[in-house]
């Protein structure tokens, strides 16, 4: 079984600051810098660029006599700043002519991927030299952390059952000495896990809980639980061909809380930190869990099966009564848990669900700042009454076609006590091309719960 390497400096488009290869010079200039800018250049240059049509618009490149290179900037820097270049710019070894922002500078690396794990790259990406001064380990270890979250998503089902997640985690555990233990097939029965068990029980590899703890046991605990659903086809209530197309990436969810993981190890933030992946295919075979069917849960909750396609939140019920069990300051989930999150805020927003207002204000902020996007849904009480059922405690699914993000949300909250927690259900894919966002596997909501927990824990002294 092959890991997914966890990338080093070299792979992510950057080089550090004192890298003393010759390289091309760029000059950012932000369109209400321009006229200024154009001004100090000679009259050959002011042609120069006149005949490559440049205007200063954000995206535009050109090139100056000298060789040197003109890219025109929005105001406000984003990911998109600099992250359409590594892949527009000729191959070679670029600097900035001035320094930076940091997202900025994590457009170009994160604009620098490319998944190659089954056919060659077309290129090698434009790498930049970071500007003295700039935090170079956060943007390569952040750069990285996005990488793996997309190496796993982008990877097909074939190679990225639950055993190939497995030694995903334990790889990452090993990378930071950190303590990895899996449940696997029936004795997550004598974990009282009914529900991860019946979603995984059909398929070929067995269902399996990933449970990883790193840190210093006095640390505040924050606990990170990822769906890891490795083909979702629906189960007995089968999805039509255009609904299953882009299910090996249901296990986004779970590939952004490795990434986010990986991320708070190699920043060493004191944290005491918890990922918990339950890892399931959703197949069929004459031992598949049926529409009707009464789930034990963790918590125990029994949970009647109105449909099968509904199997992320049954993951995430026993993992996060699990992790509600520790009382952790902070729980954090991320899945590719409904269809009317996307209908409600599109592929490219993240919908956050928060049993905490001010958190979830001061998580809108950060998603702002970071380019992460994250919006906030409302924890409406008053709908829990389409989760009813005649049989047991409640129902996987509600008969209602309405607020099918915010029921889902709701059953996910009977699992959890009064503890601090975000729910993200996120696209985990980027379904057209964005500068610094290559179609496919995305890291969605990452770096805003980094930047939350690097504020409220952070800085070691450091
Ligand atoms: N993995 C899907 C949700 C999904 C679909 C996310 C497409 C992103 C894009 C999930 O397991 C699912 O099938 N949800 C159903 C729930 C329904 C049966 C209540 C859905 O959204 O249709
Ligand atoms: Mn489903
Ligand atoms: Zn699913």
């Amino acid at each position: 079984m092959q890991n997914l390497s966890l990338k080093d400096f070299a792979d992510t488009g950057l080089l550090s600051a004192g890298t003393s290869t010759s390289a091309t010079t760029l000059h950012l200039i932000e369109s209400t810098e321009f006229a200024s800018f154009h001004d100090s250049l000679s009259t050959s240059d002011q042609q120069w660029l006149k005949r490559q049509a440049f205007t200063g618009k954000s995206g535009q490149v050109a090139w100056l006599e000298n060789g040197d290179g003109v890219i025109g900037a929005a105001s406000e820097d984003s990911l998109a700043t600099l992250g359409g270049l590594p892949y527009t710019l000729p191959e070679g070894v670029y600097r900035l002519s001035a320094t930076t922002s940091f997202i900025a500078l994590l457009g170009w690396g994160l604009g620098s991927y490319s998944f190659d794990r089954y056919k060659a790259a077309s290129r090698e990406p434009a790498q930049l030299i970071l500007p003295d001064g700039s935090d170079a380990a956060e943007l390569v270890n952040t750069v990285a952390a996005t990488y793996l979250t997309r190496d796993l998503i982008n990877t097909p089902a074939q190679d990225m059952a639950p055993s190939h997640l497995q030694a995903e985690v334990e790889a990452l555990g090993a990378a930071f000495k950190a303590n990895v233990r899996t449940v696997i097939g029936d004795e997550l029965l004598d974990l009282e896990c009914g529900a991860i068990h019946a979603v995984g029980r059909a398929a070929d590899d067995p269902p399996r809980l990933m449970d990883l703890t790193w840190g210093n046991a006095d640390d505040p605990k924050v606990t990170i639980v990822g769906k890891g659903v490795t083909f979702d086809s629906g189960g007995l209530n089968l999805k039509p061909a255009g609904g299953m197309r882009l299910m090996k990436k249901d296990m986004g969810g779970a590939a952004i809380a490795l990434g986010l993981g990986y991320l708070i190890m190699a920043q060493n933030l004191p944290i005491r930190l918890r990922v918990l992946i339950p890892a399931a295919e959703n197949a069929i075979s004459g031992n598949a869990f049926r529409p009707g069917d009464v789930l034990h849960t963790h918590k125990g909750l029994t949970v009647e099966i109105d449909n099968t396609d509904a199997e992320g939140r049954l993951l995430l019920c026993d993992a996060l009564s699990i992790a509600t069990s520790e009382k952790p300051e902070l729980i954090v989930d991320y899945a590719t848990l409904t269809g009317a999150a996307r209908g409600a805020v599109g592929a490219e927003i993240a919908a956050m669900f928060c049993n905490d207002d001010g958190l979830a204000q001061d998580l809108t902020q950060i998603g702002k700042t970071e380019d992460d996007t994250v919006w906030a849904m409302p924890l409406h009480d008053d709908y829990a009454y389409m989760l009813k059922s005649n049989v047991a405690d409640l129902v996987n699914s509600a008969a209602s076609p309405y607020a099918g993000a915010v029921t889902a949300a709701l059953f996910l909250k009977r699992f959890i006590d009064d503890i601090p927690w975000v729910h993200f259900d996120v696209m985990a894919f980027n379904i057209r091309k964005r500068p610094g966002r290559p179609e496919g596997g995305e890291a969605m909501a990452l770096r805003t719960i980094y930047r939350h927990l690097d504020r409220q824990y952070g800085a070691k002294g450091d």
